[in-house]
């Protein structure tokens, strides 16, 4: 079976990342990960992928003068790596329609936490588990879903909560939910390659 080229765009430290990439090499993904786009030179995601020879680029959006040609840009590696499914994996800048109609249906994204809870502009990050400890909510979690023209609000694929206790802190939240994290993004991206999604409007319905 041909496996499924998938691109990643991500801004940090890239734990997710290296989760998909793994789980590729040990077959268990029927899915290659082909290029990796980063907006920071410092993140540390780019040294994960090119202790995998797998080809990276910076490309920051102040490079460019506007916004399209930024995204023209990324547009344009990704196509040049024939890539198939677009994986946002702590990827920190917010698409615009423009892009997400280049990639229709093909770009997904991993949010740490229960969406619609603790999500949109300005939810990113650890910013999420500040603001999840701060509400005192008991259950939190992470979100993987479709990326549509609004921010964290498109067709969810799979969501894994986690239980908050009385002593966490956004730090051992973050340890808990990236835990999840690293459960559902895979498995995500192995329905996407086995073709089982289907959006149906809001929802998206897993084939058998
Ligand atoms: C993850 O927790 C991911 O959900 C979050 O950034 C972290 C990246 O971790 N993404 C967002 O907040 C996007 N809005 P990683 O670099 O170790 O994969």
């Amino acid at each position: 079976m041909s496996l499924l080229r998938v691109g990643i765009l991500a801004s940090g430290n890239g734990s997710n990342f290296q989760k998909i990439v793994d789980e590729s090499e040990k077959g268990e993904l029927p899915a290659k990960v082909v290029v990796l786009l980063s907006d920071r030179s410092d993140a540390f995601v780019l040294q994960r992928a090119r202790n995998h020879q797998i080809p990276t680029y910076v490309v920051k959006p102040r490079d460019f003068s506007s916004q399209e040609e930024y995204e023209e840009k990324m547009i344009e590696i990704l196509n040049q790596h024939c890539v198939q499914l677009v994986v946002l994996a702590g990827f920190m800048k917010i698409l615009s329609p423009r892009f997400i109609r280049a990639f229709k249906d093909k770009v997904i994204n991993i949010h740490p936490s229960l969406i619609p809870a603790f999500c949109g502009k300005g939810f990113y990050g650890m910013k999420v588990h500040q603001a999840a400890i701060e509400y005192g909510v008991k259950i939190s979690g992470a979100t993987v879903h479709f990326v549509n023209e609004d921010v964290d609000a498109g067709p969810i694929i799979i969501q894994k909560a986690v239980l908050v206790s009385d002593d966490d802190t956004p730090e051992t939240l973050a340890e808990k939910v990236h835990r999840v994290e690293h459960e559902i993004l895979p498995e995500a991206i192995r329905l996407f390659a086995l073709g089982k999604l289907q959006i149906r409007g809001r929802r998206v319905i897993v084939k058998e």
